[in-house]
Order: structure tokens, then C-alpha cells, then sequence
């Protein structure tokens, strides 16, 4: 059997990873997973169970009956399903943001999740994207990105997603929210956000979306044609 390809994207959010990653996925035939989306099922779930989400007791308790899976549609976008419902659209909300970041940071939460997230990079050729794919997840990735820039650019790129899908907010709001997310990510204990040492860092501050698809896609490519390395 051939080897599996898996692309390791990690950064902060509003980096840009997601949809650099969807268009990495469409020109090289990969299938994107974004594991941001499988914290955020498992935030709305504590969310809705009233459990506070840095209460690694009360959180542990209620993992078994987390049932979170990763579907694809028909056009190959990624859902995640919650105990038998569709939750893509509503783990987006902001107040979901925060449970997901905070749950994150519980080592039980991370054990939990880490076996979903394996076995798809077992099961497909893989685009993911998240904190630690590069450094946990998927240590022997062969293509490790790290996406980043600066923190204002991201707030406004965030702050604009939310607006076009018509969730309220400030930009302020979106800007302190990312700066406290930011240092719960990177300060945690287990899996920090951090680029793994063989990673691409690049900074996409100054890039326009098809000026960072460039340079994403010329590192994967190069790499894909030096075969050894794979
Ligand atoms: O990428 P995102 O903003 O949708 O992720 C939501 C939260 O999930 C983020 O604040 C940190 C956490 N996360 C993580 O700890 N590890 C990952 N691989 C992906 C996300």
C-alpha cells in the first residue's frame, strides 16, 4: 500500500489556515480536517451540559458520552455531527470559541480526541489543520506549515468572517477575545501552540490569500517532487 500524505498546518487563529488548507485540499486531492471543529463539537457540548469548561473533573466525566464525528458532504465539506445532530454552524458562534479553547487545555480532553484525529491521516491523504498536528498529532508529518501574523491582521480577518456570516460583534471584542485565546493556546501545559522544529514558518502579515496559496503550494509541490522525503 502506498503511503499516506499528510500536510500539518498549525498557527494561531485568523491566520488564514482554514482556507488555505480548503484550497490545498481541491488542488492536491487531499481531504481537509479541520480539528479546530472537532475542540469546538466538544466545547458546545460542555457548553450545553452547563459544565464549566476549565473543570477537568466535570468535563472528564462527560467525555463518554461526547459522541463526536466527522462527516464530509456532497461537495466535500467537512461536518461535524454531535450526538446524532449537525453542529457546523453553531460551534462557530463566539462563546463556543471560548469553551473550545478552554477545554482544550485539559490533558483528558486532548487524550480524547487524539485517536479521531490519527486516524484520519490513516485513512486519507491529508490537509489538517490545528495547534499541534505538527508537533503531536502528526509528528512524522512530511510537510509541516506554520501559518502566522500579526495579531491586528488576524482580528480583522476574523472579525469579517464573523460579519459575513452575520454573527455580532465588535472588532474590539473579536481583538481581545483572539489575544486571550492566543495565550491560553500557547500557554497551556500539554500540546502548546507552538511550530514543531522541522516546520515552514510563514508569515502571512503582508500576503493577500492568493499570495500565501503561492507560497503554500510551491512547499508541498517541491516537497511532493522530492519523493525521498516523503
Ligand atoms: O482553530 P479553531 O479556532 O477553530 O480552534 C478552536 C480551539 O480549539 C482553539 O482555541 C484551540 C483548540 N485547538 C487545539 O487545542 N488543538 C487543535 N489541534 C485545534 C484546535
Amino acid at each position: 500500500m502506498n503511503k499516506r500524505i499528510s500536510v500539518a498546518i498549525d498557527g494561531p487563529s485568523g491566520a488564514g489556515k482554514s482556507t488555505l488548507a480548503k484550497m490545498v485540499a481541491k488542488e492536491f486531492g487531499f481531504k481537509y480536517v479541520d480539528t479546530g471543529a472537532i475542540y469546538r463539537a466538544l466545547g458546545l457540548y460542555v457548553l450545553r451540559a452547563g459544565v464549566s469548561p476549565g473543570d477537568q473533573e466535570e468535563v472528564s466525566a462527560l467525555l463518554p458520552q461526547a459522541d463526536i464525528k466527522i462527516t464530509y458532504n456532497e461537495e466535500g465539506a467537512q461536518r461535524m455531527i454531535l450526538c446524532g445532530e449537525d453542529v457546523s454552524d453553531a460551534i462557530r458562534l463566539p462563546e463556543v470559541s471560548k469553551y473550545a479553547s478552554d477545554v482544550s487545555a485539559l490533558p483528558a480532553v486532548r487524550v480524547f480526541l487524539l485517536d479521531m484525529q490519527r486516524s484520519m491521516a490513516e485513512k486519507y491523504d491529508v490537509v489538517m489543520d490545528g495547534r499541534d498536528i505538527g508537533t503531536v498529532v502528526l509528528p512524522d508529518a512530511p510537510i509541516k506549515i506554520f501559518l502566522t501574523a500579526a495579531p491586528q491582521v488576524r482580528a480583522e480577518r476574523r472579525y469579517k468572517e464573523l460579519r459575513e456570516k452575520g454573527i455580532d460583534s465588535t472588532y474590539d471584542q473579536v481583538y481581545s477575545d483572539m489575544l486571550r485565546r492566543d495565550k491560553n493556546d500557547s500557554e497551556r501545559v500539554l500540546a502548546p501552540l507552538r511550530p514543531a522544529e522541522d516546520s515552514v514558518i510563514i508569515d502571512t502579515t503582508d500576503l493577500n490569500l492568493e499570495q500565501s496559496f503561492i507560497k503554500v503550494a510551491e512547499l508541498i509541490r517541491g516537497r511532493l517532487g522530492n519523493e525521498d522525503d516523503i
